[in-house]
């Protein structure tokens, strides 16, 4: 059954220290890459939200051991049994990558290359989404497979793949790593072109495991495999705290009165912290201290302190840098003075539900003067939220926003069918308590 969370106006200041759980693009990447390397990988606060439990649990049907020790509810340690660039075995059923787009893509890549014929397949939700920007590049480069009008069910059977070069018309992690994907198992060297900076958790993870992966402008370049084709060294990987799950965090210190915390080892990779770039432009308080990198990835501690905001534009490669963050950034925007605006934002259209016109309906419910434009929106402030009941649409990252905007109206919110918090952000309600947040399951 879908619960309901109560938030209900936030009169005192949010205050704390905190950490958030595990990046979810790097734990979807981390235990599929493990399961193929030669050898035992260790992964240190590995995230299972939803998304990437469906995930493991694809690896554990291609075969894979994976060992779990559940440190936490939000934090789990594997111990993954590479079984090598070969050794996935053939699955007994269809794939259910349920709510994950990133968990069907990448494995799409990865299956193509496999000896055994296998079908993915996800949620109501994830069969509505757009695969065509998969299964054009992976056909080229020699992969058979069939989809339903280029939505999933994927049916693939095996085939030989070629590299490919390939220029994607949208800036896409996703489709980007599918294809490099692809190209570990295909003859020759696969060149993929990026119209922007999309995220390189992928590029990097590879590297890390002796792929040498390399960038010249905005093409990433796979070369060609040796003689005896390419073997992954196993990680030892301690998976740092998601940006875009620290962001519904700040954006709520950001717009309480007097509020500060500091969020602990935020993943800071320069393709996903257009979100620090965006609050900023606001004129919000961002300090980044304790900087460094482990496991291919920057992190740093983040402190945030509550301001009055102005308004900012966001657009090109920043919207790429911060694209999930955009629904928690205009929550911000309903309290900076002026107009605020997103432009180049069309991906946002087919992301878990059409980001656009969902977030401006359900904020329009509190009284938010949001207006859609094709690829983008403009929010008026700063301005007083009314108390509405709200939907996140099954969507976990408006979810979360609407909860966030919960805490700046007049009365009690009630945000409906928010479980699907869970796909990211395990945790995220119990987290946002500990920062003082008036928020609670409605049981
Ligand atoms: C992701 C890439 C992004 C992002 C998604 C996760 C990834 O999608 O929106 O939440 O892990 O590769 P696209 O790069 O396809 O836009």
């Amino acid at each position: 059954m879908s619960k309901q969370l109560l938030v209900r106006p936030q009169k005192t200041p949010l205050r704390g220290v905190i950490s958030v759980p595990g990046d979810k693009s790097i734990s979807h990447r981390a235990v599929m890459l493990a399961s193929l390397a030669e050898g035992t990988s260790v992964i240190r606060r590995w995230l299972p939200a939803g998304d990437t439990l469906a995930t493991l649990a694809t690896v554990q049907a291609l075969g894979v051991s994976v060992q779990i020790d559940k440190k936490s509810d939000v934090a789990w340690d594997l111990t993954v049994e590479g079984a090598g660039l070969h050794g996935w075995q053939a699955p007994k059923e269809p794939l259910n990558l349920r709510n994950a787009g990133t968990g069907l893509r990448l494995l799409a890549g990865l299956l193509v290359g496999q000896l055994f014929p296998s079908m993915l397949d996800g949620s109501t939700q994830l069969r509505k989404r757009p695969m065509r920007r998969i299964i054009d590049p992976l056909t080229e480069m020699g992969a058979d497979i069939v989809s339903q009008n280029g939505r999933s069910p994927l049916t693939i059977t095996p085939s030989q793949l070629q590299a490919i070069s390939y220029r994607m018309n949208v800036a896409s992690a996703q489709v980007k790593s599918a294809i490099l994907l692809a190209g570990l198992y295909a003859q020759g060297e696969t060149r993929v072109y990026q119209p922007g900076p999309a995220r390189d958790h992928t590029e990097r993870m590879l590297q890390v495991m002796g792929v040498p992966i390399r960038t010249e402008g905005d093409w990433v370049i796979l070369p060609a495999a040796p003689k005896d084709g390419w073997v992954l060294r196993p990680l030892n990987l301690t998976v740092p705290a998601d940006t875009s799950s620290a962001a519904f965090p700040l954006v709520a210190a950001a717009i309480v009165p007097h509020s500060q915390i500091t969020i602990a080892s935020v993943g800071l990779n320069e393709t996903r912290t257009g979100i620090l770039e965006m609050l900023q432009a606001m004129g919000a308080e961002l300090r980044v201290e304790n900087e460094h990198s482990s496991g291919g990835e920057q992190i740093g501690d983040l402190t945030i302190s509550f301001s009055e905001l102005h308004n900012a534009t966001v657009q090109g490669r920043t919207v790429v840098r911060g694209i999930d963050d955009l629904p928690i950034w205009a929550v911000a925007a309903t309290q900076a003075a002026g107009s605020s605006q997103v432009h180049d934002a069309a991906e946002l259209r087919v992301k878990e539900v059409d980001r656009i016109s969902v977030l401006a309906g359900e904020l329009q419910k509190l009284g938010v003067d949001m207006v859609e434009s094709p690829d983008g929106f403009a929010i008026s402030g700063p301005m007083r939220l009314f108390s509405n009941e709200v939907d996140s649409h099954d969507d976990h990252r408006l979810g979360m926003s609407l909860a966030v905007a919960g805490l700046i109206t007049h009365g009690l919110t009630l945000v409906h069918d928010a479980n699907c918090i869970a796909d990211s952000f395990p945790g995220f309600v119990e987290i946002m308590q500990s920062l003082g947040a008036n928020m609670e399951w409605n049981e």
